[in-house]
């Protein structure tokens, strides 16, 4: 028997302010697109948005149902979007930033599993790393790749 551990990689911030250029506009997209959200069930907005190859930026928010599991997270409805629009296009980054009454959460809300494992599918048909900003009023999390949020990924289609 052996004994083995997997450690993952984030880089934390306090601000914005501290992000570079392309993660800080990418963030304040995904802030933005809170606002887009669709949540009368649970009034937890979520705002994602995607970044291209080529510097695009596109976004998706949660979408909310009475039928509850018709409903899509933000993070699936940003890639699927993606996908289905600019088929041919590499994605290389998404942020994600959740809001309650209008109000940034101060911690990052952490994707879903089903949400890691669609953006684990992109990372591989896009051929590079999707780098994940996980963001926060008080805190943002950046990891470079989507492997760091789900170890052991199942990709073997
Ligand atoms: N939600 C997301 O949009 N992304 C996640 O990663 C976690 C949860 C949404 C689903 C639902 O509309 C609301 O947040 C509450 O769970």
């Amino acid at each position: 028997m052996t004994s083995k551990e997997i450690k993952i990689a984030y880089v934390e911030f306090d601000s914005l302010m501290q992000l570079d250029v392309e993660d800080r506009v990418l963030a304040q997209a995904a802030i933005a697109a809170t606002g887009n959200s669709y949540a009368p069930y649970s009034n937890f907005n979520v705002g994602a948005a995607v970044m291209f190859e080529d510097g695009e930026v596109i976004k998706g928010s949660n979408q909310e149902n009475a039928a509850y599991p018709s409903g899509l997270c933000a993070e699936r409805t940003a890639l699927f979007y993606a996908s289905s629009s600019r088929p041919d296009k590499a994605i290389k980054a998404i942020a994600i930033a959740a809001a309650q009454n209008g109000t940034l959460c101060s911690t990052p809300a952490t994707p879903c599993g089903a949400c890691r494992q669609v953006m684990a599918q992109y990372q591989l048909k896009s051929g590079i790393p999707m780098r994940v900003l996980l963001v926060g009023a008080d805190v943002i999390w950046r990891f470079e790749k989507v492997d760091d949020l789900l170890p052991l990924i199942f990709d073997s289609i």
